[in-house]
């Protein structure tokens, strides 16, 4: 199990995911509220999120298919991403994310 931390209107939730999960599947076994309507085949970006600035660089960069939905998002950050892609891996124990709504 791998602890990422969601943080909601300055409140930060921990959760705990099997290994090779991404972040839209943490949400939909923990009610985040990301809608995730093409079901990670990056037709959509519903699965915007935020990565917080200490992780960025811990991730793979994104794909060229990814950085192109990115760049539609009128709320696009630096640290925005796709979190259909974000593989949650035991590299990544303690991820933090939120959503463009909660910053
Ligand atoms: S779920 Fe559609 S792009 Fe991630």
């Amino acid at each position: 199990m791998v602890k990422v931390l969601y943080e909601e209107k300055n409140i930060i939730k921990t959760f705990n995911i099997e290994s090779n999960k991404t972040i839209l599947d943490l949400s939909r076994i923990e009610n985040i509220p990301i809608e995730g309507s093409c079901d990670g085949s990056m037709a959509c970006s519903t699965c915007h999120v935020i990565i917080h600035k200490d992780w960025l660089a811990k991730l793979p960069k994104p794909c060229i298919d990814e950085r192109e939905m990115l760049s539609l998002l009128p709320d696009y950050t630096e640290n925005s991403r796709l979190g259909c892609q974000i593989v949650i891996t035991d590299k990544l124990e303690g991820l933090q994310f939120s959503l463009p709504k909660d910053i």
